[in-house]
């Protein structure tokens, strides 16, 4: 079975979690696109949801889905959000961003009442660090900030880290890459991340950098895609 079917999977079971009159966080990436598209088939059926978006993607696809979609600036309790990952440890921290959008999914994950990640269980790892941790930075003085993550990772046993300024698609037209609320993303091939509190603590007491996909203590429950089913963790 492909890795994309063990996606479709995790979302169809995340699914069971939703219930009548909830209010859903959506995350972002081709695992969260199957969740939009499963979420539209049962809200076309009669399930009354409202759902967050965190990207512009997911925002358009969801739209397409018929999926009744809550306004950024709109106050409201968040029962649920479920999103992708690209690593997911054994205490359920998560590295995120691989997409992009790690900014707006760890805002809407913070403040959901709980969230589930969804995801083809070549995600779940032992130790988080193999993916590229991405780190959302101002473009203001951008080299600055790299300089200073550069002496963080030093700090946090991780001086042979490298890092690259995530460049923009073809589509987009190259350059470099800009998310969703215009930054850029340096992504950072760490190996193995030992201490990945410590070092989200580190990375974010910069001035510069916006935000780690490093999600720390944030999700209660993991559903792994798998040949035969489903695997959970949490
Ligand atoms: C986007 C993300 C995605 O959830 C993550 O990259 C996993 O993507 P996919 O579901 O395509 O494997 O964090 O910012």
């Amino acid at each position: 079975m492909s890795a994309d079917a063990q996606k479709r999977r995790a979302a169809a079971a995340a699914l069971d979690h939703v219930s009548n009159g909830m209010t859903l966080g959506i995350g972002s990436g081709s695992t969260a696109k199957h969740l939009v598209d499963l979420l539209g088939e049962k809200v076309r059926a009669g399930l009354t949801v409202r759902g967050i978006p965190t990207s512009e993607e997911t925002r358009r696809l969801a739209t397409e889905a018929g999926i009744e979609l809550v306004e950024p600036d709109e106050m409201t309790r968040i029962d649920l959000v479920i999103d992708g990952a690209d690593e997911v440890d054994p205490d359920l921290n998560l590295i995120k961003g691989g997409g992009g959008a790690h900014l707006r999914e760890k805002i809407i994950a913070a403040a959901g009442a709980r969230m589930i990640v969804i995801a083809d269980k070549s995600k779940k790892v032992a130790q988080l660090g193999k993916f590229p941790l991405p780190v959302e930075i101002e473009r203001f003085s951008w080299p600055l900030t790299v300089q200073a993550i550069r002496k963080a990772l030093a700090a946090n046993g991780l001086k042979s880290a490298s890092l690259k300024l995530r460049p923009g698609s073809r589509e987009a037209g190259g350059g470099v890459y800009l998310t969703d609320s215009n930054n850029y993303i340096v992504d950072i091939q760490c190996t193995r991340i030992d201490d990945a509190a410590a070092l989200d603590a580190s990375l974010r007491a910069i001035p510069g950098v916006i935000e780690t996909g490093l999600f720390i203590g944030i999700a209660s429950l993991a559903i792994f895609g798998t040949d035969r089913g489903v695997e959970t963790l949490g």
